[in-house]
């Protein structure tokens, strides 16, 4: 199935089974706004506890805080986004539309790549086990044609963003003969910056209101608290603070389902450092932030590092994890080590000293930051699309299964009488209403059997248990397992022995030990 099918197959999933929304549904939507369905949300709070426990469980030295997304308008200014926070626009003339220039450069990049790619798979398909890919990828003509334009594309592209240049970005857009794909024409306007930040007004009165932004990142809830929490919590550097929270980004091209959102969430931790000791935190917290993503089995085949050339003028590295989404390699998750640029920013603005006396060094000075940030949804997304898979079963059927880490799945066991009478319900209750105390259960007595095990997998249930006649008199149950289908006899008193240790949240935090 091609990669872009599967992509709308996982979408439609999310919205029949209750994951996610468009937002504002019964208005036709509201464009790059959705909304979590009752297994999203399970879903999306088992992720968001999955990376908070891992930060302020595992870290002594880390800490929570929870900030308003209504914040003085000057840290805005203090922290460059008025002035900076800009993303190069495009308008097709013809169509009316309007694109982010860096992303249509972007997509050219990417056809390139999926050029190169398919000249790999038709050659492998044509020489079968004696294919040598690393050789074909080194001296075949047109692979080696196409590399070489992505390349001379990549450079050209880099030179532009580095210096700036709109004219340049516009240049490339038409010798790269790049069409709008609503006209399919190049008539295009001049590049354009736009600032991404939502406005709005506190106060009552129209004179006496002053504009306000919807927060972009939650970063500076955590540096503008940066004073408060390091004395209140007699914080020794190196220490972190973590938040999650709303975002928000007036994205001129929302694209992707959830991957790009105006409305969205963030994970973000920003790590106090000794300066000139930043960038071997920088090392840890990538390797650190790696082994979280790998710990929920994935497959490192499917990860990688894109370390920035590009670096923002405060950064001294930055380097994305992508994961390898149907439609490419993705961002999930920025790891930078911003200097001390933001907390020097509100020292100046604020006219407050933010700054650490270290009692190893008899020092005091500007805190260094190394920051992890990464975005709820685009984690979500990664989740959903790694573990949505249609199998082929041996009697000819398909089933749709959503292999979720058992953690983070929205139910954990659902609760199933073979039929609706003889006391098997009454005593399917008596068995949930113990369970439920240690991991989500569901109770569902519609339909037959088989049909409410496929509504299972579909949601990603790991275990089901079934009640039958047998049940009241040897107090076992049929304990089913999704991935493998198999199905144990077990005694009911076992049932949360042989479940909870799988399915909580510290049987992946463990894993990270
Ligand atoms: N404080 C740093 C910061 O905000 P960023 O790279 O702009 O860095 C961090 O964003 C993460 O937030 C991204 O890796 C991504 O997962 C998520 N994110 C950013 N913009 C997003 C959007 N429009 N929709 C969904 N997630 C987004």
């Amino acid at each position: 199935m091609a990669q872009e099918d599967t992509f709308k197959k996982i979408v439609s999933h999310c919205k029949e089974y209750g994951f996610v929304f468009p937002s504002s549904d019964i208005y036709d939507g509201l464009a790059a706004v959705y909304d979590y369905g009752q297994n999203g949300v399970e879903l999306k709070n088992n992720i968001k506890q999955y990376w908070w426990q891992s930060m302020v469980l595992l870290h002594e030295n880390i800490v929570g805080i929870d900030s308003a997304i209504f914040m003085h308008p000057t840290i805005w200014k203090a922290s460059g986004h008025v002035d900076a926070f800009n993303d190069p626009l495009i308008d097709n003339r013809d169509s009316k539309k309007r694109y982010r220039a860096d992303v249509l450069i972007e997509d050219q990049l990417a056809k390139y790549d999926e050029k190169i790619d398919k000249e790999v798979a038709k050659a492998r398909k044509r020489f079968g086990e004696s294919f040598d890919e690393a050789m074909f990828r080194q001296t075949n003509p047109r692979v080696l044609e196409n590399v070489q334009k992505r390349d001379a594309l990549h450079a050209r592209f880099e030179k532009a963003l580095n210096d700036n240049d709109l004219a340049e970005i516009k240049q490339i857009i038409l010798d790269e003969g790049i069409v709008c794909p609503i006209s399919g024409t190049r008539n295009w306007t001049d590049v354009r910056q736009f600032n991404l930040m939502f406005k709005t007004e506190m106060g009552s009165t129209a004179e006496g209101a002053s504009t306000i932004y919807l927060r972009p990142e939650t970063a500076q809830g955590i540096f503008v608290n940066y004073l408060n929490v390091q004395k209140t919590g007699r914080m020794k550097i190196p220490f972190g603070i973590a938040q999650i929270g709303k975002a928000f980004r007036n994205e001129i091209v929302a694209r992707q389902f959830i991957f790009r959102m105006r409305e969205f969430e963030q994970m973000e931790m920003q790590f106090f450092v000794r300066p000139g000791t930043e960038l071997e935190w920088f090392k840890r917290w990538k390797e650190t932030r790696m082994a979280w993503h790998l710990a929920l089995g994935f497959g490192a085949e499917n990860y990688r590092f894109h370390d920035h050339e590009k670096l923002a003028h405060y950064a001294n590295a930055a380097s994305d994890v992508e994961f390898r989404m149907p439609f490419g390699f993705k961002e999930v998750e920025g790891i930078h080590s911003r200097t001390n640029f933001d907390l020097s920013q509100h020292e100046k603005y604020s006219g407050r000293q933010i700054k650490y006396f270290d009692p190893e060094t008899n020092e005091s000075y500007t805190p260094y930051v190394i920051e992890t940030s990464i975005g709820v949804d685009r984690m979500f997304l990664s989740v959903m699309c790694h573990s949505y898979q249609e199998e082929q079963l041996e009697n000819g059927e398909t089933r749709v299964v959503l292999r979720l880490p058992a953690a983070l799945a929205p139910v954990k066991l659902a609760v199933l009488p073979l039929v609706k009478k003889d006391g098997l319900p009454e005593k399917a209750r008596e068995i949930m209403d113990e369970l439920k105390f240690h991991f989500n259960c569901k109770y569902e007595e519609k339909d037959t059997i088989g049909k409410r095990y496929r509504r299972m997998d579909a949601i990603g249930t790991p275990y089901c248990i079934t009640v039958d006649h047998d049940t009241l008199t040897d107090k076992c149950v049929t304990l089913r397992d999704r991935d493998t289908m198999q199905q144990q006899r077990v005694a009911i008193s076992d049932l949360r022995g042989l479940i909870e240790d799988k399915v909580s949240i510290t049987s992946l935090l463990k894993k990270l030990q």
